[in-house]
């Protein structure tokens, strides 16, 4: 047979404690644990097929092909699971998201954790969630995460350590917990999170206290999703979001990624406490602000951040399943 093809179906996931910096730079480590729940509806959908009749690799994008940068990942990714299943074959892969790409709503998460599971499977290998989530840790330390449904922890890595992977820490079922995506722009983002952690790194004086306070951080958001305290894990997530701003902001240049929309929909969060709703607020490389809340508060949440000035609109997604694959 010269043709092997499989599809996986990953999804998004956000962090609650987060990931800026790394390790290791050469191993893609990250220098801070990280918590996520991996978010049910927004998906990734990814085919790849291995062929003879292939010159090269191609990577399509929901629906157009993909600049030469975002091949090259790709191919990065494929060439890892061509040499452990020992396939000679050139890759086609077609990938969609059913949300805003590359804009700090976390598709790298989702589309590299797709890519290595949907490469990996097609090349004729059996499941193995481990080193899925080191692969797709490699290619963008979030995606690790994805592999794994429910609440999911990816621990900062020792310097020289290859095989770390995420873990989950309890399933999608445990907590059934709302997160709002307040969309704040359709755009792209301008400065990719490997770029924007190298600069914060090298120049932000922050950069070492934000280090320092994140294993504390991760525990406490850790310990409050085990007890399925919202208060303890929104206080822990909006301290670990802000100090992650904080440090990115110190940055030389500064890496400003909340936008005029954001901060109208933090206001909204904070008048919503203030109303006794229990609701907390987190932002990664972009824009948008994602709202924890109970299931029952969602609904008020999504209320009130779509009608947040500059907020275009919302999604509300809850704790979603381990990386399908479908053959
Ligand atoms: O995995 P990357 O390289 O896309 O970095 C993700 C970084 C943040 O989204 C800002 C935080 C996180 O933990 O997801």
């Amino acid at each position: 047979m010269s043709e092997y093809t499989a599809t996986a179906l990953a999804r998004a996931n956000i962090a609650l404690a987060k990931y800026w910096g790394k390790s290791d730079v050469a191993l893609n480590l990250p220098a801070v644990p990280s918590i996520s729940i991996t978010l049910e509806p927004m998906r990734t959908e990814t085919t790849v097929r291995f062929a003879a009749s292939l010159q090269q690799d191609a990577l399509v994008l929901n629906g157009k092909p993909a600049d030469e940068k975002a091949l090259k990942r790709a191919s990065k990714v494929l060439d890892q699971v061509r040499a452990i299943a020992k396939l000679d074959l050139k890759a086609r892969v077609e990938s969609a998201n059913n949300f805003p790409t590359a804009s700090g709503l976390a598709s790298s998460a989702s589309g590299f954790a797709a890519l290595v599971a949907a490469s990996w499977s097609a090349a004729g290998m059996a499941r193995d969630n481990e080193r899925w989530s080191a692969l797709s840790r490699q290619a963008s330390a979030s995606a690790a995460r994805s592999i794994y449904g429910g609440f999911v922890e990816l621990p900062k890595g020792i310097p020289g350590d290859a095989t770390l992977s995420a873990k989950p820490i309890a399933p999608p079922a445990h907590w059934d917990v709302r997160i709002v995506v307040a969309v704040a722009n359709e755009g792209a983002k301008d400065v990719g999170s490997t770029e924007g952690m190298t600069l914060s790194e090298r120049t932000s004086p922050y950069y070492r206290a934000w280090v320092d306070c994140s294993d504390a951080l991760a525990a406490e958001v850790r310990a409050g999703i085990l007890a399925r305290d919202l208060v303890k894990v929104g206080e822990a997530m909006e301290q670990s979001t802000l100090a992650m701003h904080a440090c990115m902001m110190a940055s030389r240049p500064g890496l400003i990624y909340l936008q005029p929309a954001t901060l109208a929909a933090l206001a909204t969060v904070k008048r919503l406490r203030k109303e006794g709703v229990q609701v907390y607020a987190t932002m990664d490389a972009g824009p948008h602000v994602k709202a924890l809340c109970h299931a029952d508060d969602a609904e008020r949440v999504a209320k009130a951040l779509a009608d947040t000035q500059l907020v275009l609109r919302t999604l509300t997604a809850h704790p979603g399943p381990d990386l399908e694959i479908r053959k």
